[in-house]
């Protein structure tokens, strides 16, 4: 039995006389892509800042793959694998793209030129950028332009470049459609695909419903502090994850306790014991387009 990648659980942190993580739980499961929703203020940032070493809980634990792990910055997580992509873009307008992706991780030319003289091998950046670009299709034709030059949307896709270029075990990305238009917020939602369809999973913190929705394996409900559930997409409506956001509906026990089921791709409820279809779904290889690809399933809880 495989363990989630990254999880945590009776998560507090107070600032002061407020409590802005209160006891949370949360598990990421390899290759999905996890939602996590919840009203302004349930303590969604908190939680993320939590487990990218940004804030030091008061109390609780976070695990990585299994072990116990105590970031105490945002380096301690990068190096562990975490990488995150804020909603206020952490990008040099002036810098052009490949400077942007290596910000704060420089390669510098090899021999005295670089460790004397502090030169920069920008061959190597604008490269391996190019390449990870690609990877990405986010439709930039030259890593020297300057990133003022690109639009809003190619403009998180170099910070979500930056995260999946680095980010060898998650990503996650607050609210990162917030200040973007439609198609550039779709290809946002292409780009978190993509990279979960390389193997890394994703966590989307957004109010973005419809999006949530087409792109959420799972969705983590948090709500004054702490996660009240984690609903199944295909089994809950929109209406129903905004009602467990504001409590007007309550989760049922397999939610609250954040069971995942099993994976939904095997499923043909519809198809005749002994049919061909049957035995084709059962096989881990086969069935849907989901069932096709190993990395985009989710291992039921048990
Ligand atoms: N650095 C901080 N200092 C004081 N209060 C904070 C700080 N960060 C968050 N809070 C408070 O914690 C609660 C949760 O905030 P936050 O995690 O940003 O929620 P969300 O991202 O869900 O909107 C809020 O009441 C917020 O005002
Ligand atoms: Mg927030």
């Amino acid at each position: 039995m495989s363990s989630p990648v990254l999880e945590a659980h009776g998560l507090v942190k107070r600032y002061g006389n407020v409590t802005a993580i209160n006891g949370a739980d949360f598990e990421l499961w390899p290759g999905e892509v996890l939602a996590v929703v919840g009203d302004n203020g349930a303590g969604k940032s908190s939680l993320i800042k939590a487990l990218a070493g940004a804030v030091v809980p008061d109390s609780g634990e976070i695990r990585m793959n299994g072990s116990a792990v105590n970031f105490r910055n945002t380096r301690d997580a990068r190096a562990a694998g975490i990488e995150t992509v804020y909603q206020d873009l952490a990008v040099i307008p002036a810098l052009d793209i490949a400077s942007n992706v290596f910000l704060g991780r420089e390669v510098r030319r090899k021999g005295i030129m670089g460790s004397v003289f502090r030169r920069l091998d920008m061959p190597r950046m604008r490269a391996e950028s190019s390449e990870h670009l690609a990877d990405l299709k986010i439709g930039i034709k030259s890593v020297n332009q300057a990133v003022e030059t690109l639009s809003g949307g190619q403009r998180q896709g170099v910070a979500v470049v930056r995260a999946a270029a680095f980010g060898r075990g998650v990503i996650i990305m607050d609210e990162p459609t917030a200040a973007l238009g439609v198609k550039e917020s779709g290809q946002v939602i292409d780009l978190i695909r993509s990279i979960r369809d390389r193997g890394i999973p994703v966590v989307l913190i957004s109010h973005d419903m419809p999006h949530v929705f087409e792109v959420a394996d799972y969705i983590h409900v948090h709500r004054l502090g702490k996660r009240a559930g984690v609903i199944d997409p295909r089994e809950r409506s929109m209406s129903e994850v905004v009602a467990l956001m504001t409590g007007a509906l309550e989760p049922n026990e397999q939610e609250r306790a954040g069971e995942r089921g099993a994976p939904h791709a095997i499923q043909v409820d519809a198809a005749p014991v002994g049919d061909a279809t049957v035995r084709d779904a059962a096989a881990p290889t086969t069935g849907t387009a989901d069932a096709a690809d190993p990395v985009r399933r989710t291992p039921p809880r048990a």
